[in-house]
């Protein structure tokens, strides 16, 4: 295998480098070749190379929005003193993060479910296939602002403790990647690209398990979404209450509806930025505890945790479908119909979306005597819609510092 290098990629170097202002030249690592993600039918092997800019591009100290520099927003940061977000730290990630090596057969990646182009989520169905074609028991979670979860705990049910714990969870799942983490570390302190990288970003040459785990961390906190449409307005604005000027008239009354009946679980804390609940609620999908899946309270063990799921950012949820744990809802019309007519009663419900008697916004409760929903009219749902659209951020979803750096040959 010659690990010869395509025209193009002068083009990639040079364009990379002349971004890289100011930088010193670091050598690029040679290409490493990894296996395709698993496609439909059986194709002969491919070799993927790897393809890295010369000087890393910039994942630490990225110059957000002042709506996110709030003391309020820097303390939902869970990024650990011990592994801050570094350029080649996260660069490492990244290639982890693509690369098929990580699955006992080769077949897929964590890319495989969490696809940037959907906002790394998985819009083949409710559930996604693992390295065996078995479905996973839930439904892919976006990553977006997952930096920005002040428990620091992570899956729906907040099972992993931190990210850096949760990174190697799928790679041994038996039914996501199947594979055993110490064969896997040894594997890739055989691959020389790995070595390499760790070098830039941990110093020396080991690759461990450890390292492994952060970079991963690093790549995964790395993906902050700030360049959506509600981005440009709310910084045009003294109040998120105000209509934005970039907003059209539609949007703004999305907007206000959103900010009275769902910003009190999905933006708490008064802030702008992050649009993530920080706790896991029970919103009413169910009725019954018994047979369906219970959450938090699988992992707790807490009767009154039952059916609670933690809801990722909602940034980019244009493009995230299905939705909720367990992908029952295709669109997000659907989503708003449920808030609307379908919240079902269930011990655990929470109040603000519970019967009659219960005060919008008040705290969290056993549920009312009766079910309700918002009862939107058919024009505040499409507003609601219209509103969420404008959390999508194009940048984020092409940004080529988060994208495959494996290329086909
Ligand atoms: C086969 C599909 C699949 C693969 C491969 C996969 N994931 Fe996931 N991921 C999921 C599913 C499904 C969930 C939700 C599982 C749950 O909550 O029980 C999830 C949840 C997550 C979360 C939690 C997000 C949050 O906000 O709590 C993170 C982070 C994550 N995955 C990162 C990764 C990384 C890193 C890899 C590769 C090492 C990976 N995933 C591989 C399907 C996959
Ligand atoms: C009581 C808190 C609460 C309120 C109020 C609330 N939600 Fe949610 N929302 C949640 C929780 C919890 C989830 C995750 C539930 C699950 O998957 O089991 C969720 C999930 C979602 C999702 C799917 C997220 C995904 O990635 O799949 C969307 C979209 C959503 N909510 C929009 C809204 C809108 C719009 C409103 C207002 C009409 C609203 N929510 C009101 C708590 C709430």
């Amino acid at each position: 295998m010659s690990p010869c290098r395509p025209p193009a990629l002068y083009g990639i170097l040079a364009l990379c480098a002349s971004l890289a202002l100011g930088s010193v030249a670091i050598a690029q690592p040679g290409p490493a070749t990894a296996p395709p993600p698993r496609e439909a039918g059986n194709k002969p092997a491919q070799v993927r190379t790897l393809r890295l800019p010369e000087s890393p591009y910039r994942y630490a100290n990225i110059e957000l929005p002042s709506h996110f520099k709030s003391r309020t927003v820097r303390d939902l940061d869970n990024t650990p003193r011990d592994n801050p977000i570094t350029d080649w730290g996260a660069t490492l990630g990244r290639v982890l993060f693509y690369d098929t090596r990580l699955s006992a057969n080769n077949t897929i990646a964590c890319a495989s479910c969490h696809q940037q182009k959907h906002a790394f989520s998985d819009p083949a169905g409710r559930f996604s296939k693992g390295y065996e074609g078995k479905p996973t028991d839930r439904n892919a979670m976006p990553l977006v602002e997952a930096r920005f979860y002040e428990r620091g705990r992570f899956f729906w049910d907040e099972r992993a403790r931190t990210l850096e714990d949760q990174v190697l969870m799928p790679i041994q799942n038996q039914v996501e990647m199947g594979q055993d983490l110490a064969r896997l570390v040894e594997k890739l302190a055989h691959e020389p690209e790995y070595s390499e990288l760790c070098k830039k970003a941990f110093g020396d040459s080991r690759v461990t398990r450890e390292r492994t785990a952060k970079a991963l961390a690093q790549f995964v906190r790395s993906l902050v979404s700030y360049q959506s449409k509600y981005d440009e307005g709310v910084v045009q604005v003294r109040s998120r209450n105000d209509d934005f000027p970039n907003f059209t008239r539609q949007e703004n009354r999305g907007k206000a509806t959103f900010l009275q009946r769902c910003a009190s679980c999905h933006m708490p804390q008064q802030q702008d930025a992050i649009f993530s609940s920080q706790r896991a609620q029970n919103n009413g999908l169910d009725a019954d505890a018994k047979v369906a899946d219970l959450g938090v309270a699988d992992v707790t063990m807490d009767r009154n945790r039952v059916g609670h799921f933690k809801s990722p950012s909602l940034r980019n949820i244009e493009f995230t479908g299905p939705y909720m744990h367990d992908g029952r809802f295709a669109k997000l019309e659907d989503v708003i119909e449920h808030y609307s007519s379908g919240i079902k009663l269930h011990p655990t419900l929470d109040g603000r979306l519970a019967g009659p008697g219960r005060v919008a916004g008040g705290p969290p409760g056993r549920g009312g005597t009766q079910a309700r929903g918002f009862r939107f009219t058919s024009q505040e749902k499409a507003e609601l819609v219209a509103f969420l659209k404008t959390l999508s951020d194009q940048k984020f979803v092409t940004d080529p510092k988060f994208s495959d750096p494996f290329e086909a040959k």
